[in-house]
């Protein structure tokens, strides 16, 4: 999608969009119409029920010039600016807009008084709607093919390039998460998935580590390890390091992804239907990846390592057994009780590593770790567990200011002995109930004391079975503009 901006509206044909306040009326923002394309507006609001609630659009055709125009009266609903309110108004018109025949789109900001970012997060939204991986669709009929190319935002005021180039970075990240979440388990396994990041991040500056299964069992990541032994594919350890400040005595901020490729369960095997979606088991990592790749680009002064933990979950003859008992990388022992229970044992060697290598003061960890996150929580929260207040605050404010929106739930001892084993120091999984919390809480044992930690529990955020203002039907890139945002604010020097 070709974002530009501009100060008037362009000459010859596009699809015009006037956002209205909730408050403000209709005929004010069509003051600069004529009288019949006002009255056919002010018919079309009132016969459509047009009220200006938010990302709520009456549509009609006005006479312009020679020709008819197509005209979205699109709302803005009361004054507040929460909940990425921008981002949706430039989603919701991508959506109306993307298959409709339309090539351009200008949106007439002129007069709202509006603030630059709010132009750039219009554009930001518009551009993110349009998103599709059409790679694997060979007979793709003529209405289904995108029309939608270009988007003019008019009068967006000063301000308006600098946010929309911070926000162009995120969304570069959001695609990329985008399509590694897309691509199918036979595409993206861990190899692939290492060289497909390192194809992006290493001419950015971004510097990459990878650690094989050799220097993997070298160090001891016995539970990452025996995740992936029933694999055909090996498994990876990724590190992508981001030095964006001079300083180098600044601690980085580490970010650390599950990324199972695929996840079968293993031996204690998931059932067949609907096992297909497990191809987005490794949709933290991709956050994770995605949210490098838009501080690299937008040149961040944060120093920022991010962490992979990569492997494919598979049944098999050499696979790991429920009963089975691994040594982590920290020494503490597990009791494979279910191997379906294998992010938190990919991760806590993950932990451990970042932990020893970077010395870290904050640590923030994203995973599609539990079905019982989305019983809590539905697709609208992810699920956030943290032991540091002030971390939490800030992470759910990024979350409120960019929609990816995250709520907090609780950890304790209770809890935590929950997950006590008798053959070993911990089993990977517990009771039924309160199946997120104890996931959580087993993560907990492998953050040293004095790390502010957070750990953000993604399965029902990853992949939308409907489409939403900034995302159609399927992966959602969520996770990438809420890390960006919550380094921006926080960690930029
Ligand atoms: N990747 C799944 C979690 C998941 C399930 C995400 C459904 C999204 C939708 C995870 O590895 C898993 O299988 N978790 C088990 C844990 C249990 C065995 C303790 C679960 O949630 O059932
Ligand atoms: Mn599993
Ligand atoms: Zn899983």
């Amino acid at each position: 999608m070709k974002i530009s901006f501009a100060d008037k509206r362009p000459t010859g044909s596009y699809a015009l969009a006037m956002p209205v306040w909730g408050e403000s009326m209709l005929a004010e923002r069509l003051a600069g119409f004529d009288a019949g394309a006002r009255k056919l507006a002010e018919r079309a609001a009132d016969a459509q029920r047009f009220e200006r609630e938010a990302a709520t659009i009456a549509e009609t055709f006005i006479e312009e010039g020679e020709g008819a125009r197509r005209l979205l009266l699109i709302g803005l609903g009361g004054k507040r600016n929460d909940d990425a309110l921008f981002e949706r108004i430039g989603g919701a018109l991508t959506a109306r807009l993307l298959t409709s025949g339309e090539t351009r789109l200008v949106i007439d900001l002129d007069g709202l008084d509006l603030d630059g970012e709010a132009a750039g997060r219009i554009a930001f939204g518009a551009a993110a709607r349009s998103w599709r991986w059409d790679q694997y669709r060979t007979r793709l009929g003529r209405k289904a093919k995108p029309t939608l190319a270009e988007v003019v935002l008019v009068g967006g005021g000063h301000g308006t390039p600098k946010s929309w180039k911070r926000r162009s970075a995120v969304l570069a990240g959001i695609a990329f998460a985008r399509e590694m979440v897309t691509e199918p388990a036979n595409i993206v396994y861990p190899e692939s998935f290492v060289a497909r990041t390192r194809k992006v991040l290493e001419p950015l500056g971004v510097q990459i580590e990878v650690l094989d299964e050799k220097a993997m069992a070298k160090l001891g990541m016995g539970a990452l390890l025996g995740v992936g032994q029933g694999s055909a594919r090996p498994p990876r350890l990724l590190a992508m390091r981001w030095n964006g400040t001079a300083a180098a005595k600044t601690k980085p901020v580490v970010l650390i992804g599950k990324g199972i490729t695929f996840d079968t369960g293993g031996i204690s095997i998931k059932p067949a239907a609907g096992m297909e979606a497990m191809k987005w088991d490794m949709g933290g990592a991709a956050a994770v990846a995605g949210t490098l790749l838009a501080l690299a680009t937008r040149k961040s002064k944060a120093n920022v390592v991010g962490i992979c933990a990569l492997a494919e979950n598979m049944p098999d003859g050499t696979a790991q057994r429920p009963g089975d008992v691994v040594v982590s990388m920290s020494g503490q022992t597990i009791e494979v009780i279910n191997t379906d229970a294998e992010g938190r044992l990919v991760l806590c060697d993950a932990i451990t590593w970042a932990q020893k290598q970077y010395k870290p003061e904050i640590i923030v960890d994203l995973a599609t770790l539990t079905g019982a996150m989305v019983i809590s929580l539905g697709y609208e929260y992810g699920g956030m567990f943290s032991n540091d207040d002030e971390l939490a605050r800030r992470l759910a404010a990024a979350g409120m200011s960019t929609g990816d929106k995250l709520w907090r739930m609780p950890l304790g001892d209770a809890y935590d002995k929950l997950m006590d084993s008798p053959i070993a120091d911990m089993k990977n999984s517990g009771p039924r109930e309160g199946g997120s919390i104890t996931a959580a809480c087993f993560l907990n044992r492998y953050i040293e004391p004095k790390v502010k930690w957070a750990h953000l529990d993604i399965a029902g955020m990853v992949w939308a079975e409907k489409a939403d203002h900034l995302h159609d039907k399927g992966a959602t890139g969520y996770g990438v503009a809420l890390l960006d945002c919550f380094i921006h604010d926080h960690h930029e020097g």
